[in-house]
């Protein structure tokens, strides 16, 4: 998702760092613009080396202009959000004012705008301000928040900006336009951690993203979710209530510990092997020897025996290959008893840590290709997929 980020003055400029941050560690593609008044709060080096693309504040930019103009900015964005947004910006916002980038920007895009407003809890509260965000909600602005609390003032009260992780969790979750109100998903994501020593593991590349996208998808269809998770820095999405774990074992003690479930969705990269017998204290390099050998034992196969389960939830799974897609991925669909398996290719920078994905996805009978888009929008195709075949079988 590619999400423009407007920030405009106020002390809490400063949290659009971390919002940044958030968006892109969901795989969001991230460019800000700064007004005027938000380059004195926060300043364009941090935001550029944050989002990893120029931050422009100017309309008159003559070289910005030259590459991607102002036109070609709003349609880029596939979602913008103004954050914090002062009581100055929304008051222009409301007039249709374009007298800035950022303004006119608004007034360019037809991407959907949020604005998540900060300031002094006596200026939220005046009456013009309710009269701007009443305009701007009729016209489909989303507001999120303000939050309540102490404020740089010193006052106490609405006025805070919301949290960035809050911010990125509204803005990044789906909708969809399945119902599963009363079903409990549980979802597995993230790479596992085979421990060799106290410092050293067994790892794999996988991020979570995958897995938190359907957990965010699951959860905008209205199920209550269970993500289990292998270390990562992803927020949690909204209203999901995440397990963390760090190996192949506990990851398999906390999906035995979920009581009930009617869909199992395994996105998670499980180690097949563990150390037999992790050092206890860190493995000394022997000056002599040239090689080191680490006796591996398998793991149990989680998905496996969550298909065993009865009452069986409908259970899907994901396969990643380097070679003969369907082929090893509906011999692995068979054999661990799944009743769905979505392929993908990994290996040369596909689907591992990447912000996109493309899905084959096999049930007995059927197939279906999902074809290469961001994670998030593969995740609500996929729960409209599951949900379809479910209602079949
Ligand atoms: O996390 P990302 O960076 O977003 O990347 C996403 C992904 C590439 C990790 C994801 O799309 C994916 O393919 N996940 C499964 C990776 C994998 O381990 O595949 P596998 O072919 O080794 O395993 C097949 C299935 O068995 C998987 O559903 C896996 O969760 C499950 N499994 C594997 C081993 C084990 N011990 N227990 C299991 O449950």
């Amino acid at each position: 998702m590619r999400i423009l980020v407007g920030i405009s003055g106020g002390i809490a400029a400063y949290k659009a760092i971390t919002l940044v941050r958030r968006l892109r560690d969901a795989g969001c593609e991230v460019q800000v613009v700064l007004t005027e008044s938000a380059a004195q709060f926060v300043t364009p080096l941090s935001l550029q080396a944050v989002s990893g693309a120029p931050v422009r504040s100017s309309l008159f930019d003559a070289a910005a202009e030259a590459g991607m103009d102002h036109i070609a900015l709003a349609r880029w964005a596939d979602q913008v959000i103004i954050a914090p947004a002062s009581a100055d910006v929304l008051a222009r916002m409301a007039n249709g004012m374009a007298n800035d980038l950022l303004t006119t920007l608004v007034l360019a895009t037809s991407a959907p705008v949020s604005v998540a407003p900060a300031m002094n809890r006596q200026m939220w509260a005046h009456p013009a301000v309710q009269v701007n965000i009443a305009t701007l909600k009729a016209r489909g602005v989303r507001v999120i928040g303000p939050a309540s609390g102490a404020q740089a003032c010193g006052e106490l009260g609405a006025g805070r900006m919301e949290e960035p992780e809050a911010i990125a969790s509204a803005l990044l979750a789906p909708t969809s336009s399945v119902n599963w109100q009363g079903k409990r998903v549980v979802i597995t994501a993230g790479g596992t951690r085979e421990p060799i020593d106290p410092v050293r593991f067994i790892a794999n590349r996988s991020s979570g993203k995958m897995g938190f996208a359907l957990a965010a998808s699951a959860q905008a269809a209205g199920a209550a979710v269970t993500l289990i998770c292998g270390p990562n820095a992803l927020p949690t999405p909204s209203g999901v209530t995440r397990i963390e774990v760090e190996t192949a074992l506990e990851m398999q003690a906390a999906v035995m510990g979920v009581a009930q479930m009617d869909v199992f969705i395994g996105a998670a990269a499980v180690a097949d092997y563990r150390v037999a017998e992790p050092a206890t204290h860190k493995i000394k390099k022997i000056i002599d020897a040239d090689t080191l050998t680490l006796t591996l034992v398998k793991n149990p196969d989680i998905i496996r025996t969550v298909a065993l389960r009865q009452p069986k939830p409908f259970v899907v799974g994901f396969a990643a290959e380097t070679e003969q897609l369907n082929h090893y991925a509906h011999q692995k669909r068979v054999a661990k008893g799944m009743d769905m398996i979505c392929a993908n290719w990994v290996g040369d920078g596909l689907a591992f840590d990447q912000p996109d994905n493309a899905l084959t996805v096999l049930w007995a009978g059927g197939e279906h290709r999902l074809m290469r888009a961001e994670k998030f929008t593969l995740a609500v195709q996929l729960v409209e997929l599951i949900n379809q075949v479910m209602k079949q079988s």
